[in-house]
């Protein structure tokens, strides 16, 4: 069944079918939140104990999966759950308090959420609207939901606005149905917010047809719309051959969601569905902080079966279904991950080196970071591991508080200095 035929009755006697690429998007959603909370609510003596978590195109919470002849949960259900994961996971003394805003422009859509997969899912305690004390070993989960029926266009505003009272972190998932239901302007709104992240499923195989005939009827939707007029602009897109199209789209939207919606760091995961060789939606990360950044590569990484050494370098992390591998007759002979993390070093190697070298005075590693973060597949993990090499090889020393830190791996913190060594050359692929 196809996104756009995605269909709930008010009372769940009819859900949609669950395809691969959904279900491969919601287990990164549910990873990333759970690392998320993980990483925020538990940082430090104590970390942020204020969320708000926006599903602006909710649906109606529950698919049928008919491979494995059981249900299976969409993302309103998953956010929740990811929540009282990581919150478990942390372990915390003070309270956590979560507000959930679930939108949906179908009525049905939302009572189904209601009135049938919440309650079946185990969450009927929340949908009467009041705050609900989930009870930890110590502190408690104080979860609250709302539901609104609604364009997400017209109630963006509003939610902003509660979000600017409630304060603390917030973040929106929107998953669409096509690229004109969510505008830039919206878009750099929610980013006005100061600790805010959007995970936006951005359908670049749409846009990429209205690229191929730009000024079509649709020319000025898109430029009202997405804001796009200055984008996009190669004239003869379609002597680019396959790749070399698919990494102009992905670094042309890049570029304007980090221009025009004011996002910080954007980040992609590419989507490509069955039988396909392209990228159908890229499930686009955007955020203001260097650590959000790092905690979707993670999540990213961990849902990743693309070939890198072919695919990542071109447009990013990327998602395809085993039926794609059955499709072409290709089986999944090698190891993804292995061959992943030897072209991750590579790639690191080229990049950070490169930047290390140019700096004889030293490189704070958030600087390195935040020049190099989007630019390549690694996480932090390989961040470390990749300068722990350096460090073992001599190339380089770390420096902590005016000190050279000793040790044999050293944890990486943000405001570490990496010095070159002296008299040694930076070259380990
Ligand atoms: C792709 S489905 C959402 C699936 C859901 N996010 C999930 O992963 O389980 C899109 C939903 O957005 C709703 N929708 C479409 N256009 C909308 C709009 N402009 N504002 C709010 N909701 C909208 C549809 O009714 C549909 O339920």
């Amino acid at each position: 069944m196809s996104k756009s035929q995605a269909n709930w009755s008010a009372d769940g006697s009819h859900i949609p079918d669950i395809n691969p690429h959904t279900k491969a998007k919601h287990q990164i959603l549910e990873t990333y939140l759970e690392n998320l909370i993980y990483t925020l609510y538990s940082k430090g003596r104590r970390g942020e104990t204020t969320f708000t978590f926006v599903d602006g195109f909710c649906g109606g919470g529950m698919y049928c999966d008919r491979d494995n002849k059981s249900e299976w949960k969409g993302s309103p259900l998953r956010i929740i759950e990811a929540i009282r994961a990581g919150y478990k996971k942390s372990k915390r003394e003070y309270d956590l308090n979560v507000k959930f805003i679930f939108i949906d422009n179908k009525r049905d859509h939302l009572a189904c959420l209601k009135n049938y997969s919440m309650p079946k899912a185990g969450f009927g305690e929340l949908v009467n609207g009041q705050p609900h004390k989930f009870k930890g070993e110590v502190g408690n989960l104080v979860e609250e939901c709302e539901f609104i029926c609604g364009e997400f266009e017209n109630l963006v505003n509003e939610v902003i606005f509660k979000i600017d009272l409630r304060k603390g972190h917030s973040f929106f998932f929107l998953d669409p149905f096509g690229w004109t239901d969510v505008s830039m302007q919206s878009i750099r709104k929610i980013n006005d917010l100061k600790r805010t992240e959007i995970l936006y499923t951005y359908m670049i195989d749409y846009i990429k047809r209205f690229v191929c005939d730009r000024d079509g009827k649709d020319k000025d939707t898109f430029n009202r719309i997405l804001d796009a007029e200055e984008y996009y602009q190669f004239d003869n897109f379609n002597t680019f051959d396959r790749i070399g199209g698919q990494c102009y789209l992905r670094n042309e939207s890049m570029r304007l969601f980090r221009d025009k919606g004011k996002a910080k760091y954007v980040f992609t995961f590419s989507m490509i569905p069955r039988g396909d060789v392209s990228v159908l939606y890229y499930l686009m990360h955007l955020s203001q902080k260097l650590t959000a950044l790092e905690v979707i590569k993670e999540s990213f990484w961990q849902e990743n079966n693309l070939d890198y050494q072919y695919y990542f370098e071109l447009y990013g992390h990327g998602f395809r279904t085993a039926d794609f591998y059955e499709d072409n007759q290709l089986e999944l002979k090698f190891d993804v991950t292995q061959n992943s993390e030897y072209f991750c070093l590579e790639k690191l190697d080229i990049h950070l080196g490169r930047i290390i070298r140019n700096n004889q005075d030293g490189i704070i590693f958030r600087e390195l970071c935040h020049q190099t973060m989007e630019r390549n597949p690694a996480s932090k993990e390989h961040y470390t591991n990749y300068i722990n090499l350096l460090r073992n090889e001599k190339e380089i020393e770390i420096w902590r508080k005016g000190e050279i830190v000793k040790g044999r791996k050293v944890d990486l913190r943000k405001s570490d200095i990496i010095k070159l060594t002296k008299y040694k050359q930076l070259s380990l692929f």
